[in-house]
């Protein structure tokens, strides 16, 4: 367990806002559950189901928020933000990412896909896997919001000893003058649609912070109605090398 730098803000509205969102993190977990196992029940009419699909969206929502508020919080308060790295298989975090996003494609005008080399799939590396699926679908979420035809894309890839991790989008992109500030806490670019205007705007901060703490780095490129590449650059230590290598080699039969 590392812990980040600690702050030495003061920090007492932080302190209350951390002891609330972590309270608000039981009863919203709980009616998750229930709306879930609710809509398992096969004899649901087809109205209902929408209504719980409907508050089962919502209840995600305030999910992210309440973990995205506490996590927040900790960055910036007194408290601490933990990260926990330990060692697992790249292809399993990716799959769960794939999972968790696959709900905010509903609308078949926009495709999601995945692009992980079967090199990689096997990839043991460590790191915080928790908090890489947190930036991941958060990448995701924002390029959700953002498109309204053609695809988002999450591609895998390694270049050297870094893992590149993208998210790309062929959605509304960002102006010149505010693309460094996407990642300032609270910072929306004005919104227009349903859709674009849920969120708080701290999920790109919180993905910076995350991915420094992970010894990465995070960058965006734009061109404003043609789409957003948001670029993931994290370390890959040798072993983890290594173990590409032999797999490399052993499934193209030799060095
Ligand atoms: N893929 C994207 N395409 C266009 N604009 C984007 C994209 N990703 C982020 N943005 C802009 O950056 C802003 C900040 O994104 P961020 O993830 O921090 O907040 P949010 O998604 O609005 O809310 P939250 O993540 O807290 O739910 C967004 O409101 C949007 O204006
Ligand atoms: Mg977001």
């Amino acid at each position: 367990m590392v812990d980040a730098e600690e702050n030495t803000n003061d920090g007492h509205g932080l302190d209350i806002i951390s002891s609330i969102t972590h309270e608000l993190r039981t009863p919203i977990n709980s009616t998750k559950g229930f709306l879930e196992l609710a809509m398992k029940d096969p004899e649901l009419s087809l109205e209902t189901r929408e209504k719980l699909k409907k508050a089962l969206e919502s209840v995600r929502r305030m999910s992210v928020l309440v973990n995205d508020l506490l996590d927040l919080s900790m960055i910036i308060g007194s408290g601490r933000f933990h990260i926990y790295p330990r060692w697992f298989f790249l292809g399993d975090i990716i799959s769960t990412v794939e999972e968790d996003c696959s709900h905010m494609f509903p609308d078949p005008e926009v495709r999601f896909r995945v692009e992980l080399p079967e090199e990689l799939e096997k990839l043991k590396m460590r790191s915080d896997p928790v908090r890489i699926r947190q930036v991941l679908v958060n990448l995701v979420d924002n390029a959700s919001k953002y498109t309204i035809r053609g695809y988002v894309d999450l591609i895998v890839m390694r270049d050297g000893d870094r893992l590149i991790l993208e998210v790309r989008d062929t959605g509304i992109g960002i102006a010149p003058e505010n693309i460094e500030r996407v990642f300032e806490p609270f910072f929306q670019e004005s919104s227009g649609t349903d859709r674009k205007s849920t969120g708080t705007g701290i999920g790109l901060t919180l993905s910076r912070e995350i991915i420094k703490r992970l010894d990465g780095s995070i960058e965006v490129r734009s061109v404003q109605g043609e789409g957003t590449v948001f670029h993931v650059n994290l370390p890959l230590e040798s072993s983890e090398l290594d173990m590409v290598e032999n797999l490399f080699s052993e499934s193209h039969g030799g060095g």
